[in-house]
C-alpha cells in the first residue's frame, strides 16, 4: 500500500535545528580561540599520507568510510528518490555509515581510554539505521526520509565537523 507523506511537525523540525545550532555553538566555544590562533600559523596542504599510514587500521577504515559516506550522501540528496539508483546508492551509503559508526566503537582518545560523548552518536546511528531501512521497506516514506536526513546531518555536520577541530587528526592531516 502506498504511503501518504505526513507533514513534518514544526516543533520536531525546530528541535532538530536547535540540536544542530547547539552543536555548532558548542564547537565554536570549544574550538573558536584555537581555530583563530592556529589559523595564523597553519595552512591548508595536500593530505599528509605518511601521517595517515601511521594510524591504526581501524582509524584508517573509519576515515575512508566516513569521507565516502559524506560524499555519497550529498549525491543521494540530489538524486530522484525511490528508483533503482536511489535504492542501490542508499544501500551502499547504509553500509558505509555502518562501517563508520561501527569502527568508531573501537576508537577512543578524546575522553582518555573510555568512550566519549560522540559515541552516543555512534549508538544512535547503529540503532536508527536499521529502523530507517525498515520504514522504507514498509513504505513509511516520511519516517524514512526524516531518519536518513537526520543521520546524514548528524554524521556529516556534527561528527564530521567535530573531526576537523584543531588538534584532532583530520586537522593535522590537512593543516598540521
Ligand atoms: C566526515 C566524517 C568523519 C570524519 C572525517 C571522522 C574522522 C574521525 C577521526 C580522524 C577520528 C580519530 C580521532 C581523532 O580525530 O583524533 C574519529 C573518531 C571518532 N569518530 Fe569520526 N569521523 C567522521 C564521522 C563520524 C561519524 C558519522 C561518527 C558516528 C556515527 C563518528 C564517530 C566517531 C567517534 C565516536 C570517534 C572516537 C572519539 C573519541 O576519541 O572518543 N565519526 N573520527
Amino acid at each position: 500500500m502506498a504511503a501518504t507523506p505526513s507533514r513534518i511537525r514544526p516543533a520536531s523540525r525546530l528541535a532538530g535545528w536547535a540540536l544542530v545550532a547547539a552543536a555548532a555553538i558548542a564547537l565554536a566555544l570549544y574550538a573558536g580561540p584555537q581555530i583563530i590562533a592556529l589559523a595564523k600559523t597553519s595552512r591548508l596542504h595536500a593530505p599528509d599520507l605518511a601521517l595517515f599510514a601511521a594510524q591504526p587500521w581501524v582509524i584508517q577504515v573509519h576515515i575512508l568510510a566516513a569521507l565516502a559516506m559524506v560524499a555519497l550522501g550529498g549525491i543521494i540528496l540530489s538524486l530522484r528518490k525511490g528508483d533503482r539508483l536511489h535504492r542501490t546508492a542508499g544501500w551502499i551509503w547504509t553500509i558505509l555509515m555502518m562501517i563508520t559508526a561501527g569502527s568508531s566503537l573501537f576508537i577512543v582518545g578524546i575522553n582518555g581510554d573510555v568512550w566519549s560523548l560522540i559515541h552516543l552518536l555512534s549508538g544512535w546511528t547503529l540503532v536508527s539505521l536499521p529502523a530507517a531501512i525498515y520504514a522504507a521497506r514498509k513504505h513509511r516514506i516520511e519516517i524514512h526520509r526524516r531518519a536518513m536526513t537526520g543521520l546524514f546531518v548528524g554524521g556529516a555536520l556534527i561528527a564530521g565537523g567535530f573531526a576537523f577541530v584543531p588538534g584532532r587528526l583530520m586537522w593535522r592531516l590537512l593543516f598540521g
